[in-house]
């Protein structure tokens, strides 16, 4: 199927779905915060980005975060064994920086607003600065208010808008959090 096809699709199915918002009720302890383990995972974490992301994204990039980065920046949340959100990183030498990457987050809708996001991107984070990383970016759509000021309240800043960065013509920020340098050795 086309690219185009399937983003309508998708839309379709999206707009199909999407039933009054409801309120789960949960304690903030419920929630278990997992690492990647194991190919069982997969279609939990392919189902939240798919309902979720405008972009659409194909099994081999699933895998390719899967099988290079699995404990360190593959992050799950789950309540009562309901995968409700999850985090996709990678980290990697870029322009002799060893620069981290949040490439997807969602958190399903019933669950937001209790800081589930924000505890999932917080655990990447301190595992990239753990590993070495001096830096941590990603993009998020301009229209993005939720995910802008989430990061924005994490501390990233705006360092480019990349125009018509998404399939679906929406213009990008790419975010940046710098790491306070290393402590200088005498
Ligand atoms: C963005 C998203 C991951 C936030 O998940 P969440 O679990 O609700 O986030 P948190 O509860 O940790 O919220 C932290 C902060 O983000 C901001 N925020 C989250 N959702 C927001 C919204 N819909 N509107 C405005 N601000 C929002 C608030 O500043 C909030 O702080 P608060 O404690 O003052 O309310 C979730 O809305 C989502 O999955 N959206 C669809 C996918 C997406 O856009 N992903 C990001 C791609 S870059």
């Amino acid at each position: 199927m086309l690219l185009q096809q399937q983003k309508e699709t998708r839309g379709r199915e999206r707009t199909m779905e999407a039933k009054p918002e409801e309120k789960a009720e949960f304690e903030e302890a419920e929630i278990e915060y997992v690492s990647y383990g194991g190919e069982h995972h997969l279609p939990l974490i392919m189902n939240l980005v798919d309902q979720e992301l405008s972009e659409p994204y194909s099994i081999f990039t699933y895998r390719y975060f899967v099988y290079l980065w699995p404990q360190l920046s593959f992050l799950q949340a789950f309540h009562k064994g309901k995968c409700v959100g999850t985090v996709v990183c990678k980290m990697g030498e870029h322009r002799n920086t060893f620069r981290g990457y949040i490439a997807m987050l969602v958190v399903i809708k019933p669950y937001r607003g209790r800081g589930i996001a924000t505890e999932l991107v917080t655990r990447s984070i301190r595992m990239m600065m753990e590993s070495g990383c001096e830096e941590v970016t990603l993009e998020a759509e301009v229209t993005n208010k939720g995910a802008l000021a989430l990061y924005g309240r994490l501390g990233f800043i705006r360092a480019k808008r990349l125009f018509h960065y998404y399939l679906n013509g929406v213009d990008a920020f790419r975010l940046k959090l710098l790491f306070p340098p290393p402590r200088q050795v005498l």
